[in-house]
């Protein structure tokens, strides 16, 4: 089967977009990472793109007067790489309606909280101030919402008792790394049965040899 094309979208230092093209190289993850696409120049997440050879491309917000015309730059550069998979990676930026509806049920995106509990942002700071005991990370399709579309994978950590934000963020971070490629192979692999809220995990085809 012909490997799908995979965009990533990210705006920090790219440790998501790391472990996905690591498992890429690994052979863990079948597709063929197209382009990594940055809102901010300076974003290290551009760099680890070009270290592994993957075109990265910085679109400035402040060149375009609108969210929507800002989309519609991503939507062209997206759609003339014929891009079948969008990966969310610590992206900061809200896509808007026009965007999600041009890729639907096509766009993932790594949350570092267990979903519903703690959208937005310093998910993992509102875990630790929150008290709670579990805190973890969620990979979700992305629907016009902020952080609530259909839940795929996630995965616990415990918290603490001299956890500080970081630690707990870097714990979570772990599972992040582990999650995100798999939730991404099974999208590609079209495992993925979306049925309202529920996404159903199908079984994984006979091997084709
Ligand atoms: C990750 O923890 C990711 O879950 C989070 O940003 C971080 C990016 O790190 N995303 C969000 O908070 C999205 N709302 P990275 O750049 O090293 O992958």
């Amino acid at each position: 089967m012909e490997k799908k094309a995979l965009a990533v979208l990210a705006s920090g230092r790219g440790t998501n977009l790391q472990a996905i093209l690591d498992a890429v190289a690994a052979g863990q993850l079948r597709v063929d990472v197209r382009v990594v696409i940055s809102d901010r120049g300076d974003a290290p997440a551009l760099d680890r793109a070009r270290q592994a050879g993957v075109e990265a491309i910085f679109v400035n917000p402040r060149q375009y007067s609108t969210r929507r015309d800002f989309d519609r730059a991503l939507i062209a550069i997206l759609q003339e790489r014929k891009i079948d998979i969008i990966a969310l990676a610590g992206y900061m930026r809200i896509l808007g309606p026009e965007f999600v509806r041009t890729f639907p049920r096509r766009i993932v995106n790594i949350h570092p909280a267990l979903l519903p509990a703690f959208p937005g942002l310093e998910a993992q700071t509102q875990a630790w101030r929150y008290g709670v005991k579990i805190a973890g990370c969620t990979v979700h399709f992305v629907d016009e919402g902020v952080d609530t579309g259909p839940i795929i994978l996630q995965a616990a950590v415990p918290v603490l008792d001299d956890d500080t934000p970081e630690t707990l963020a870097a714990r979570i971070l772990v599972e992040e790394h582990r999650i995100f490629p798999q939730a991404i192979q099974l999208l590609a692999e079209n495992r993925l049965q979306i049925e309202g809220r529920r996404v159903r995990i199908l079984p994984a085809a006979p091997d084709q040899d």
